[in-house]
């Protein structure tokens, strides 16, 4: 039988995350206190706003403005940080380490820009650092990298991790409405981040992609080093294309790792439809994770939303207060593991591309564009015009086999300037094996 302890927690920030984890505190108490023998309780919370109803039922004291009476709290064992942004977040988690409580986060822009400051600190101070909900909100994506697949060299992940994203896309798909009314949309359904220019030019799924790749590859945080581009440029024709050629167009998030060289990129890619991450719509997000002994993994779920990301903090919760019932010394897990690596830089990855050029419609010109192709050692798979306009701007599309984007960027620069290519030429990456 296991031994009945009491766990006090604080949670700072009673906004959508913190309502979700509060409500699963409190709701599924006893099925938690049934599995563990641990009592979780629910002790302090801290908002600026403590009017607003939240639909759950608190004792009057739970409530606080004061973030400090959690941190000064010597009852309090785990404070949790809900309240996302740097500042004033960071100083609450670092002095809630300094004071020897666990600590708890979401807050993937904190942990991805100043994790390793954050981690120091925990490892210097032995406390717990939980941040599962920091990445696809409730896949418990985390605990899968750290133990499930502890066993193995990952060599690939890739990750629809900005619900937001993903829903524009979809919208840009099945309803071929244009990327401004989809995001209005998205906004409308409270998807979007406070400031959208984080999901759709892909900062906040480079902040998640830089905390899988610490887990994954067991290095520190590079949120610097994350190569991003989002989905601002692409348009419904891009999608329509994309679909003749038997392909979605998804923001993938992709690490790979092959000789100590390891790529970290976040962009909108074109994945065949017979991929299922391909049939990830919506809001869902989807990891596919890689092993060297256990091959292909997939993981799907919500990425966002109050019950979902709760329940991650949830699990976070119960993680630690068994290791503080158990008095498990080794508290942090350790990032710092493989010193011998590198950064592959954009420009040298390889990969298959697809190219819209606006190009003049006049015999020869298809000529002139493969032409500057092969010198760049770039091989076309297919091309598709579409439209007739006899001396007007067509669309035209090219396929690539696999090549390299140092290549492709001074090849698309040369067609950029041919009298018969009217405006900028747009290339996606393309996922899939060569056929
Ligand atoms: N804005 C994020 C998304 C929320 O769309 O996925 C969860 O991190």
């Amino acid at each position: 039988m296991l031994q009945r302890k009491r766990i006090n927690i604080g949670i700072i920030g009673f906004g959508t995350v913190g309502s979700g984890t509060a409500k699963i505190l409190i709701n599924n108490k006893k099925l938690i206190e049934e599995r563990t023998g641990i009592d979780f309780n629910l002790k302090k919370i801290a908002d600026l706003d403590i009017k607003r109803d939240r639909g759950i039922k608190l004792p009057v004291d739970v409530l606080t403005t004061d973030a400090y009476e959690i941190i000064n709290d010597p009852e309090i064992d785990i404070v949790i940080e809900l309240i996302g942004g740097i500042h004033p977040a960071k100083n609450f988690i670092i002095e809630s380490i300094r004071k020897k409580k666990h600590v708890i986060t979401a807050n993937k822009a904190l942990i991805a820009t100043e994790g390793n400051e954050i981690f120091e600190e925990a490892e210097a101070n032995n406390v717990h650092l939980g941040f599962e909900a920091s990445v696809a909100g409730g896949i418990p994506i985390i605990k899968v990298l750290r133990e499930g697949l502890v066993a193995n060299n990952i060599l690939a992940v890739y990750g629809i991790i900005n619900g937001t994203s993903n829903y524009i896309l979809t919208k840009m798909t099945n309803e071929k409405v244009g990327f401004s009314e989809a995001l209005k949309e998205a906004q409308r359904l409270g998807y979007a981040e406070a400031d959208p220019t984080f999901d759709v030019e892909g900062i906040d799924s480079a902040h998640k992609l830089t905390i899988l790749s610490s887990l994954s590859f067991g290095i520190p945080f590079l949120y610097n080093d994350v190569y991003k581009e989002g989905i601002t440029k692409v348009t419904a024709m891009d999608i329509e294309f994309a679909m003749e050629l038997g392909y979605k167009i998804k923001l993938l998030a992709i690490l790979k790792a092959s000789n100590d060289e390891i790529e970290m990129r976040v962009h909108p890619t074109m994945v065949p439809n017979d991929y299922l991450i391909s049939k990830v719509d919506g809001v869902f997000n989807a990891i596919y994770v890689e092993g060297d002994a256990v091959g292909s993994t997939l993981y799907y779920g919500r990425g966002a939303g109050d019950m979902p990301t709760g329940s991650a903090v949830v699990a976070d919760v119960v993680d630690i207060g068994k290791r503080i019932v158990t008095d498990q010394k080794r508290r942090v897990f350790t990032l710092k593991r493989s010193s011998s690596f590198k950064i592959r830089k954009i420009q040298d990855i390889e990969s298959k591309y697809y190219f819209r050029f606006s190009a003049i419609d006049k015999p020869g010109v298809l000529s002139k564009i493969s032409g500057i192709l092969g010198n760049y050692n770039i091989s076309i798979a297919s091309v598709i015009q579409k439209g007739r306009r006899i001396g007007g701007a067509v669309p035209l599309v090219v396929l690539t086999h696999r090549a390299t984007e140092r290549d492709v960027i001074e090849a698309i620069k040369q067609i950029d300037q041919l009298p018969v290519v009217a405006g900028e030429s747009l290339y996606l990456r393309v996922e899939g094996e060569e056929v």
